[in-house]
């Protein structure tokens, strides 16, 4: 596979060419950002973590019927992933109230809810990626009522997998952001799930102590993201207490090293 010219730079990833149109390689940055972009640093490592547990959870998903673009990981930082045209939606699921909706509806932090909740964000950085109802999806065509439906059914499903994956291992799964886009089948459209599920776009709570294992470590200055990573990944089964990550050594990445741009 010949990687190709770059195709889009995003805040956390970078899309290349490859040799087969319909085929791209996603590049998993360490750079962080919080805010739409107004705190930003560089934590070595965390693009390797991200790329390798967002594989795992990208073919768990994969192998209980949710077709995702994943293709195989290439290496520490790339994935080999299908070319989708991305719906401009974020779709949030939240099980548990933390983060903006606390700040925008006044609920306490932390509070259970009593069923997960789907939220739509326009994808917008101009805009700040505003909320948006499933009204404006139909009005303004990012997506037909027939998609939509289907993408809620999926999501509902991956959090019901995920849930129940994490909690195995110790954690709970407070809320998460997933997108998705479309791919040609046989001159038919389908949906598939894309970008990653990682510690990035997730909010993940230890079960016991409630320990922040996400990246609200770096939204909230918390210190420690790389073995808060390194924990989860560890605890999925994905690297060992031996592992090395190869090239990187996860010892010298536990001292998180911290470049502020
Ligand atoms: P929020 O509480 O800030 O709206 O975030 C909800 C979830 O979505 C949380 O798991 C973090 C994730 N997320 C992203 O992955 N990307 C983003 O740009 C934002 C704002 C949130
Ligand atoms: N990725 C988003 C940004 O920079 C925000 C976030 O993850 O909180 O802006």
């Amino acid at each position: 596979m010949i990687k190709g010219k770059k195709l889009y730079e995003g805040k956390a990833k970078i899309i290349y060419a490859t040799s087969d149109k319909n085929l791209v390689i996603q590049y998993f940055k360490d750079d962080a950002t919080a805010f739409n972009n107004q705190k930003r640093s560089v934590i070595e490592g965390k693009g390797v973590l991200n790329n390798r547990i967002s594989e795992h959870i990208l073919s768990n998903l994969s192998q209980i019927g949710i077709k995702n673009h994943l293709v195989k990981r290439l290496n520490m930082r790339e994935q080999l992933i299908k070319l989708v045209e991305i719906i401009p939606i974020e779709f949030v699921l939240r099980n548990v109230a933390t983060g903006s909706i606390i700040k925008r509806l006044g609920i306490e932090d932390g509070t259970v809810l009593k069923k997960p909740l789907i939220e739509f964000y326009f994808k917008n950085d101009q805009l700040g990626d505003p909320l948006v109802a499933e009204d404006h999806i139909l009005a303004f065509e990012w997506a037909t009522k027939k998609e939509l439906d289907k993408i809620k059914k999926t999501i509902l499903r991956i959090n019901d997998f995920m849930v129940g994956m994490f909690r195995g291992v110790g954690i709970k799964l407070i809320d998460f952001k997933l997108e998705f886009g479309r791919v040609k089948v046989d001159d038919k459209y389908e949906i598939i799930l894309a970008d990653e599920i990682s510690p990035d776009t997730c909010r993940l709570w230890d079960s016991v102590s409630d320990k922040k294992l996400d990246k609200d470590r770096f939204r909230k200055d918390l210190g420690d993201l790389i073995p808060a990573y390194t924990e989860v990944a560890k605890r999925l089964g994905i690297l060992h207490e031996q592992t090395n990550l190869s090239a990187v050594n996860v010892t010298k990445l536990s001292s998180v090293k911290k470049k502020v741009r």
